[in-house]
């Protein structure tokens, strides 16, 4: 090839040449369905409710300017410095406030920073898991940790989840059955509080529930809580480490208080299993960046985080209310969805004849993005069900995006309708047509999150091959 001539990307021949190559493990690595997305939250034309991203333009940039330059004048050299692994004392400081003001203790040396809570995920399945181990978690899961858990070839079984969480009941009859099974799970991973991408929270009692089962198994909790300080109505629940330190690994992060950029989060685990996620961390990338590490101790020094953070959720509980109001007022009543008491994100569950795989290109031709159900699950469910996120676009984007979506949806639903016979239920905020439905409840069900995972109602007439049809006709469309 002459220089300066480029080569035709990825030609047939290359992916054979380069395949023979590839580790066993790359056969079962997935893409995150959000980061496949990202480059959609990017565009200037999308209405994007897909991303999980805090809104970073509050953060005043004359105080990014004046952190960054106490930076340069105060630690210019140790800043552009590699760190130790384990994070540096300053940085540690402040994790161990935020974990005050979530009620936990922790001292130094039980803190590993990391690069952001994602690489916890990353440490705790390269720490623990053989390939074929089992990892129990919740469905819907947490879909950034689900190309994780298949890079280290895990063997993911989910729980599902209600109103409350993680059903507990039903997670000692797995472990039941894994165990005549003759497996072993190495952790159950949860997001306990404003689950994403579910959006509801672990009552006390199964958190209590779920560290008595812990205990008594003697089993791994990989615990990561990114939100539990944006909350917006109710009280504060422990932590799952605060009521039981020694089968708990918790992970927590800087992302959603403070920037995603800075990409720091930490861990807080049992001794032992700190020493090898170290171990594991120096073989990813040495520490975690020391620039990062100075910024946020700067911002702890010059002034009270929290205040932040209040502005934080005093935005987020707004747009949550606008997007709450905006479905009750362009979602058909086939639909329901969560009531998130704080956190990111609100998931929708429609009927089980829409895809909403197929409905989110349908939805891009109207310039408006969600994260389908499915990215949510390894096993194929989550079909019929959509993540909303109401963080990361303004109230008049929140409208607009919820109107255009609803729009999509009733076309799907009028659409099923022509073929079955069976007359669409109207939006929530109609009145309710008297007699079209035996349903007792009433309409919308706002602020009573139903189950997750659960269709909002069953269709009336077998959908399987109707929903062949549907799909053939929007492919074709
Ligand atoms: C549940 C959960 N865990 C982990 C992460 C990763 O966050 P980060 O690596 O930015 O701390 C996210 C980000 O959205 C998340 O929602």
């Amino acid at each position: 090839m002459s220089p300066g001539s480029r080569r035709p990307r990825s030609t047939a021949r290359d992916i054979e040449r380069y395949g023979a190559l590839f580790a066993e493990r790359t056969k079962v690595m997935k893409s995150s369905a959000m980061r496949d997305l990202m480059a959609l939250t990017e565009r200037d034309d999308v209405i994007s409710l897909a991303g999980g991203l805090p809104d970073t333009s509050t953060f005043p940039p004359d105080s990014y300017a004046s952190l960054m330059s106490a930076v340069a004048a105060g630690s210019c050299a140790r800043a552009l410095q590699y760190g130790p692994t384990e994070g540096l004392t300053a940085a540690k400081r402040c994790i161990a406030e935020v974990m005050s003001a979530e009620g936990m203790e922790a001292d130094e040396d039980e803190l590993l920073v990391t690069t952001g809570g994602q690489q916890v995920i990353d440490l705790a399945c390269k720490t623990l898991l053989d390939p074929g181990d089992v990892v129990v978690c919740e469905a819907p899961t947490y879909p950034g940790a689900v190309p994780t858990f298949s890079t280290y070839q895990a063997n993911v079984v989910q729980v599902t989840m209600d109103r409350d969480g993680m059903r507990t009941d039903e997670l000692e009859g797995t472990l039941d059955e894994l165990e005549r099974t003759g497996h072993r799970p190495k952790f159950i991973y949860t997001v306990p509080n404003f689950h994403n991408p579910a959006g509801v929270t672990l009552s006390l009692e199964r958190r209590h529930e779920l560290v008595r089962i812990a205990a008594e198994r003697e089993l791994l909790v990989l615990e990561d809580n990114p939100y539990g300080l944006l909350r917006y109505e109710g009280c504060a629940l422990p932590t799952l480490r605060s009521l039981d330190e020694d089968f708990t690994i918790y992970a927590g992060t800087f992302s959603k208080i403070l920037s995603p950029g800075v990409r720091l989060g930490w861990t807080c685990a049992p001794a032992p299993v700190l020493a090898k996620m170290n171990l594991g961390k120096q073989a990813s990338d040495l520490c975690s960046s020391s620039i990062s590490q100075y910024f946020v101790s700067a911002y702890f020094e010059s002034g009270p985080w929290e205040e932040y953070v209040g502005s934080l959720i005093e935005i987020y509980r707004r747009r949550r209310d606008v997007m709450l109001d905006a479905l009750a007022e362009a979602f058909p009543r086939e639909a329901e969805w969560t009531h998130p008491e704080g956190g990111l994100f609100i998931w929708a569950t429609l009927p089980d004849y829409i895809d909403t795989t197929d409905l989110l290109a349908r939805a891009l031709e109207e310039h408006v993005a969600f994260v389908p159900g499915r990215a949510a699950y390894v096993d194929g469910r989550g079909g019929s069900e959509m993540r909303l996120n109401f963080s990361g676009v303004d109230e008049d984007e929140i409208r607009e995006g919820i109107r255009r979506i609803g729009e999509v949806v009733r076309e799907q639903i009028e659409l099923y309708g022509t073929l079955t016979g069976v007359a669409p239920a109207g939006r929530r905020a109609d009145p309710e047509p008297a007699g079209t439905r035996g349903d007792p409840e009433p309409a919308g069900r706002r602020g009573e999150p139903e189950p997750a995972g659960q269709p909002a109602s069953e269709p009336e007439a077998p959908a399987a091959d109707v929903a062949n049809v549907l799909q053939l006709r929007r492919r074709r469309a």
